[in-house]
């Protein structure tokens, strides 16, 4: 049975069927099909489309099936090419002809839009609950490491002393927004494209904005040629989950590093490491690696939707129905790494003594030159000097904490005795302590901040 069956005469080939067959992934949205489609019934009841009775008979039929879709019984048959397809052909199983109305003023074009929007709009609900998981782990182990110092880099080089809850919480403001983006992006994809038809509208009156409400949407769309042909929301959700791919991915790159025998910085849990079936001292980060991997292809799905876009006519095109794989494998995706990022974030270990054995004076030679500024030397004429007080150190083989005060003071007579006190790290931490700087007291600012957005008490964030 076909629902186009009555204009052909011949038959499909075998080759178009499975071209053109989507049941395999689309049929993770019968739940919301279903749905619209008891919602659509009443609608067409209130109509006078269908009777009380009829629309009651269809309504128990759809209840039925969705129980079998539930229970895994659903029994899928040649003909089902998509979702829709199938749960129609199985209605009119259950309750004969009368099923047959149930289409009216409808489209499988304004369907699946409606079907795929109302699905995405429930995974970012869930989703939005794993990245404030992930914020929620980087703030307990920020939290619980206030006083540790590390290398901070930048170039990969070591560059200044940082505070390692600082480094973290870099990370809970990428999280941060990617969380609004998803607010404000769920606004967008909750639009009712029900009652848009093939693509010129109902005929038959449906009430449009009740059928909306019913489902859930805050609002329908305006043009019913844009209706069925918009895959924007799919877009910005996979640009969004593409961005939010790259985030966890670079903590992903630091954490790689940072779990190095090189640095040993921290220890990933074994519980999220893997070993070598050839080396036997191997302990290797492979789930921060998986979880870097996995951006390459949530930005590979962006890349499909938008290539497939390019340069469709306006309202639905088959091609549209690619819009699928891509969608899902993103939402996959992000509910297999989320959990893993949290798992590593909270069991990670900090090795504050290796961090330690990693700092050198030479990060403290903006501090030096500071020093002299502050004496009122110019920045540009203190950084030569300490320039040159590190060449003087490096012929000397010594450093410049051991760097004797008469060397100081044949590059410039600024220098004297309390110059030894920048050798410091906490003192250097302290005196960044802007707002956003890495000082603890401001620092813990931060934390309370991201503290307050996640319990709900920030003005500014959304919660
Ligand atoms: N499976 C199709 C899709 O995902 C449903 C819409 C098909 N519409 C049509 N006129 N063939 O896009």
């Amino acid at each position: 049975m076909k629902l186009w069956g009555g204009r052909f005469e011949g038959q499909t080939d075998e080759a178009m069927e499975r071209l053109g067959a989507s049941l395999d992934v689309d049929w993770r949205l019968y739940e919301v099909d279903i749905r619209g489609s008891m919602a659509y019934a009443r609608a067409l009841s209130k109509v006078g489309i269908l009777t009380t009775v009829e629309c009651s008979e269809i309504n128990e039929g759809l209840e039925r099936i969705l129980e079998e879709f539930r229970s895994d019984s659903f029994v899928v048959s040649p003909g089902d090419e998509d979702v829709h397809t199938a749960v129609e052909r199985r209605l009119h199983e259950l309750i004969g002809e009368v099923a047959g109305k149930l289409h009216t003023g409808r489209s499988r074009n304004d369907q699946v839009a409606t079907d795929t929007r109302m699905y995405l709009s429930k995974q970012i609900v869930l989703l939005r609950g794993g990245l404030r998981s992930a914020q929620r782990a980087v703030v307990i182990q920020a939290g619980n490491h206030l006083d540790v110092i590390m290398p901070g880099y930048t170039h990969g080089q070591p560059a200044q002393p940082v505070l390692f809850a600082h480094w973290l919480l870099s990370y809970f403001w990428m999280l941060q927004r990617d969380v609004e983006r998803l607010d404000e992006l769920a606004e967008r994809v909750s639009v009712s494209p029900l009652g848009a038809g093939a693509l010129a509208g109902n005929a038959f009156g449906v009430d449009r904005a009740e059928l909306a409400r019913e489902l859930g949407f805050a609002g329908i769309s305006a043009n019913s040629i844009d209706a069925v042909s918009d895959r924007d929301f799919i877009v910005e959700f996979l640009s969004w989950a593409a961005l939010l791919g790259v985030h966890l991915s670079r903590l992903a790159a630091d954490l790689v590093l940072w779990s190095s025998a090189e640095y040993g910085f921290v220890e990933i849990d074994e519980a999220y490491s893997t070993g070598s079936s050839i080396m036997p001292q191997k302990r290797n980060p492979d789930s921060m690696e998986l979880v870097r991997g996995k951006a390459g292809r949530l930005i590979g799905n962006l890349m499909t939707v938008l290539a497939t876009l390019k340069g469709l006519p306006a309202s639905y095109n088959r091609d549209l129905q690619e819009d699928k794989p891509p969608l899902f494998d993103a939402i996959d995706t992000l509910f297999l790494i989320l959990p893993v990022v949290v798992g590593v974030v909270e069991t990670l270990r900090i090795r504050p003594e290796r961090m330690r054995m990693a700092l050198g004076d030479g990060m403290l030679a903006t501090d030096l030159a500071d020093y002299l500024v502050r004496r009122g030397v110019p920045f540009r004429e203190s950084h030569r000097i300490v320039g040159e007080a590190i060449r003087r150190a490096e012929a000397a083989n010594t450093s410049l904490r051991e760097l004797a005060l008469a060397e100081y003071q044949a590059i410039s007579d600024a220098f004297s005795q309390d110059l030894y006190d920048v050798f410091n790290f906490e003192r250097s931490v302290r005196s960044k302590n802007v707002p956003g700087g890495t000082a603890p007291s401001v620092v813990r600012k931060q934390l309370a901040l991201a503290r307050g957005i996640l319990d709900g008490n920030s003005e500014n964030t959304r919660q």
